[in-house]
This record gives structure tokens, C-alpha cells and sequence, in this order.
């Protein structure tokens, strides 16, 4: 055979292999061997410092969840604060605890990893050769997947039951917002920002206040959290409060004129008073006849005990005769 046929052919294969190369996928970087949330952290930092900061890593080692598990003694507390896959659960099948790694809370694995390997995602423009594997699940961006820990008090549910132009799309509209990656990829903040975040606290509902013909009065409207306010954990309470000046100059102390909150399954001398999405509570305020000025509040607590000066305050108005 002559030299140009022998490089013709050579050219050839070449061209081939190119075309191979643009039609085929590239699947030039090998699939990783998914062990542990840790090796998540390596490629994708950005989510990696988001979820730092968020209560889903402090799960394990939250104090509060310590003291009122005894340390997991009561081991079916581990379920949900240090979970397995939920992905490897059907959708509202309980969630069971893991055995490695719990100090790492609701982490990656737990809500990524895929069961027959690789991770879950819902983005369909996702790169399905990325080392981790990208696998699309639809499940990933809708409220099933809150759902598997979320559901214990109903958040779901009140979500479901919410007007529709106060719901979002799901609970990522406001818990994941949307935010960019490096390379100009868009991604879902990963830090979950509610009710230990005052800005997000204030974003739930709007205190309205007057003294007028009516008289003095105070309302709440929720029309920013989707669901119940507060909602989920049950230890949660929102009190509306009223202060009033007498003649002296001298301030009362604070009154509780609502409290807002779904109470312990044992205090059964208690109603659910929470506040419904779309929904708004009116109160009239009773002061006496020589009072000319007053002061009212809401203020959030973690925990119904939590004294005033521990809880946040979320708004303040005064009232004037
Ligand atoms: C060796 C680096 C590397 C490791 C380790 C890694 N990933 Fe990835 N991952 C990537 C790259 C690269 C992409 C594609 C990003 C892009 O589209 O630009 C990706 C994509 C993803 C996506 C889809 C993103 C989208 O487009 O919506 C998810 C979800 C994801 N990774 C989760 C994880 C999780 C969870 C772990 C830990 C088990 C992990 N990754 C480990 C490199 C890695
Ligand atoms: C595998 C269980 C699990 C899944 C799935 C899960 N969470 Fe959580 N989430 C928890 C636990 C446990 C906590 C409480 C951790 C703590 O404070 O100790 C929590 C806390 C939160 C908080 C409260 C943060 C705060 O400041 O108190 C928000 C908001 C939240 N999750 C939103 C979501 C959303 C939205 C989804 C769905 C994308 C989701 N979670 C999926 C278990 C889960
Ligand atoms: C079905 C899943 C599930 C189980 C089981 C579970 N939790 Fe939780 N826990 C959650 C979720 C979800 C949250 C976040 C809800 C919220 O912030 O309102 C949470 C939040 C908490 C918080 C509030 C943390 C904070 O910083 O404000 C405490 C305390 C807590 N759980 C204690 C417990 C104890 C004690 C047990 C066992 C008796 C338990 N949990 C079992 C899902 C669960
Ligand atoms: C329209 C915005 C919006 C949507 C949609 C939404 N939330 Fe929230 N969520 C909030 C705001 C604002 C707060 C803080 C006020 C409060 O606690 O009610 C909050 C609080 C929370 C908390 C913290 C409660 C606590 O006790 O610490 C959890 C957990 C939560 N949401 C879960 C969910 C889940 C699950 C969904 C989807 C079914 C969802 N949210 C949908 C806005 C939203
Ligand atoms: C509470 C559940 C939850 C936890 C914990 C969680 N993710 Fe996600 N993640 C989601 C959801 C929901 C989405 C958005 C839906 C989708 O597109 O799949 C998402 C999206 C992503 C994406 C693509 C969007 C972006 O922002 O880049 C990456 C990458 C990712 N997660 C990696 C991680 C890594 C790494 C960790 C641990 C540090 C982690 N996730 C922890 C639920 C979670």
C-alpha cells in the first residue's frame, strides 16, 4: 500500500473517533464510589458552607434536641435527625436512623444519595457524567421530599390547604431560593433560612395597629409562610403583646393579649391557635379610660418558657388615643 492511502485511512479513523467523540456523551470521568457526605464537600464547596451554617447539620448535635432526647437515649429521635437516604424510602414511608457518620445530621447523602448509586437531582439540564453521577428524580424539587420529616405536625399538609397564590411552587420557592454557582450554573441555596433567622421570621406575616373610632386594636396577617404560622415543631409560640402609659409616665408591664401556637400532644387544656396561611386575626385592645398611649409586639420564642428578653422580636407599634 502507498503512504497516502495508509495516511487516508489514518485520517479516516481519526475523523470517525472525532465524530464518536461529539456524538457519544463524554464519559471521560469515572464514576465516584459514593462512601460519605465528606467527599461531597470537596467538589461542590459552595453548597458545602450554605449547609454549614444550617440547622440540617446541627441535627445531631443540637443542645435542644439532646436535652429533650436524653442525649438519644430515646433512640427514636435518631430517625430524622440523623437519617438515612430518604430516597431509599418510598414517599411516606418513615424514615429509619443510620449507623455512620451522625454527627453529620441531615447531610448530603441523606437527602441526595440515589439507591442504585450516583444522586438524585431534579434538574433536567443536570450533567448525568459528573463524577457523583447526577440521576433525575422529579421527587427531588417536590414537597414529598420535605415531606419524609417534615410531615410529623402537618406542615405538608397546612402547604396543601394554603391559597394558591401564597404557596409557591413547593417548599423550595421559599426555603431554597434560587442563586448562582461558580461558572454561571444556577443553584438552591443550601442553608435554609425560618425560624432561627429574623429576617425570614419578619417575611411570615404583617402586624397591623391603631386607635382609631374602633378603638385600639392589633391584627396578624400571614400571608409569607405558606403554611401554619409557626408551624412544625410544636415548642414554637408567637404572643402578641400590649404595654399601656398611665398618667405618670409609667409603663405596665407586658400583657399576652394572643399566643399563637400548636400545643405539647399533653397539654390537652389547649387548642391549636396557630395562624393559617391566606388568614388574618383581629384583637381589640381594652385600655383604661385615662390612658392616652400604648405600645404592642409580637414576639416569636423557640420554646413556649423562653423568657421575654430571650425571644425575638419581630415587630413593635405605638398606639396613641
Ligand atoms: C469529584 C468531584 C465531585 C464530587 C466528589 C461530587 N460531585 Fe456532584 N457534581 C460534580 C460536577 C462536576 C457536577 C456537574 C456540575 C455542573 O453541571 O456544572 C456535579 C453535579 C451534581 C449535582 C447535580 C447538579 C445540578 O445540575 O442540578 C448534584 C445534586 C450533586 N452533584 C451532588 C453531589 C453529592 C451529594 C455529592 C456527594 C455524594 C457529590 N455531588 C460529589 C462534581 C462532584
Ligand atoms: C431526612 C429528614 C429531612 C428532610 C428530607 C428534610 N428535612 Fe428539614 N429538617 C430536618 C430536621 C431533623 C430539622 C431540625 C434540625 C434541628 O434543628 O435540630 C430540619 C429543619 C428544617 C428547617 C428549619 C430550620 C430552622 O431554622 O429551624 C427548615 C426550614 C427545613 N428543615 C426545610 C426543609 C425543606 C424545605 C426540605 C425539603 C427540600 C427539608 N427540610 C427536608 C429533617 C429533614
Ligand atoms: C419524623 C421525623 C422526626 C423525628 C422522629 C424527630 N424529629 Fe425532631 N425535628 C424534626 C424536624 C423536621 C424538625 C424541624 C422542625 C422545625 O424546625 O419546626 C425537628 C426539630 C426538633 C427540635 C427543635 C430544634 C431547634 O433547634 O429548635 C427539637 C428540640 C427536636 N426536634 C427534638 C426531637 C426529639 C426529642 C425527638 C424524639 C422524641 C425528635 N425530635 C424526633 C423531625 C423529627
Ligand atoms: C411562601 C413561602 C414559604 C413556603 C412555600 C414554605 N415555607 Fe416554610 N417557612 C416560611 C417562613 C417565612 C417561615 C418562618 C415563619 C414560621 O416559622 O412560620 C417558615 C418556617 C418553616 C419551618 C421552621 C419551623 C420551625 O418551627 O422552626 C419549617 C420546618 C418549614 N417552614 C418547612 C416548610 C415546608 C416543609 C414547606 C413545603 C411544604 C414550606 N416550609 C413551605 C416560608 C415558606
Ligand atoms: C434537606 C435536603 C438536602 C440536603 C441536606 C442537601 N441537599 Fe442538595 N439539594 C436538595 C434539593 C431539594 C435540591 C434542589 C432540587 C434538585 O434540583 O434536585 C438540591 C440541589 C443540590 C445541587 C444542585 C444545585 C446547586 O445549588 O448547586 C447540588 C450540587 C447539591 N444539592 C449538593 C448538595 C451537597 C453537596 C450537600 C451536602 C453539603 C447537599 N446538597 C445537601 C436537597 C438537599
Amino acid at each position: 500500500m502507498r503512504l497516502g492511502t495508509v495516511m487516508s485511512f489514518v485520517f479516516a479513523a481519526a475523523g470517525i473517533a472525532v465524530l464518536v467523540k461529539i456524538v457519544l456523551p463524554p464519559s471521560d470521568t469515572e464514576p465516584l464510589r459514593i462512601l460519605s457526605s465528606g467527599q461531597c464537600l470537596e467538589c461542590h464547596a459552595g453548597v458545602a458552607a450554605e449547609w454549614q451554617t444550617s440547622h440540617h447539620k446541627f441535627a445531631y448535635e443540637n443542645p435542644e434536641v439532646r436535652k429533650l432526647s436524653n442525649n438519644f437515649a430515646n433512640q427514636e429521635c435518631i430517625a430524622c435527625h440523623a437519617p438515612r437516604p430518604v430516597l431509599s424510602f418510598e414517599p411516606g414511608e418513615r424514615v429509619l436512623a443510620r449507623q455512620s457518620e451522625r454527627g453529620l445530621g441531615v447531610d448530603c447523602l441523606a437527602c441526595h444519595a440515589h439507591p442504585e448509586g450516583g444522586v438524585g437531582t431534579s434538574n433536567i439540564h443536570a450533567k448525568l457524567d459528573a463524577p457523583c453521577r447526577p440521576r433525575l428524580v422529579e421527587r427531588m424539587s417536590s414537597v414529598e421530599h420535605c415531606a419524609a420529616c417534615h410531615n410529623q405536625h402537618k406542615t405538608v399538609e397546612q402547604w396543601r390547604g394554603a391559597p394558591d397564590n401564597l404557596k409557591g411552587n413547593n417548599c423550595l420557592h421559599c426555603h431554597m431560593p434560587e442563586t448562582w454557582r461558580e461558572g454561571g450554573r444556577k443553584g438552591r441555596n443550601h442553608s435554609f433560612r425560618a425560624s432561627h433567622d429574623l429576617p425570614s421570621l419578619q417575611s411570615a406575616v404583617t402586624m397591623e395597629a391603631a386607635w382609631d373610632s374602633d378603638g385600639a386594636w392589633v391584627s396578624l396577617s400571614n400571608h409569607g409562610a405558606g403554611h401554619n404560622f409557626p408551624t412544625d415543631e410544636r415548642s414554637r409560640a408567637a404572643d402578641l403583646q400590649v404595654r399601656w402609659m398611665d398618667a405618670q409616665g409609667e409603663w405596665s408591664l407586658w400583657e399576652r393579649v394572643h399566643r399563637f401556637r400548636d400545643p405539647y400532644r399533653d397539654e390537652t387544656d389547649l387548642t391549636n391557635t396557630q395562624l393559617p396561611a391566606g388568614e388574618t386575626q383581629r384583637f381589640e385592645l381594652l385600655p383604661g379610660a385615662d390612658i392616652q398611649q400604648g405600645e404592642v409586639r409580637l414576639l416569636y420564642r423557640t420554646n413556649p418558657y423562653l423568657e421575654d428578653a430571650l425571644a425575638s422580636e419581630l415587630f413593635r407599634m405605638e398606639l396613641a388615643r
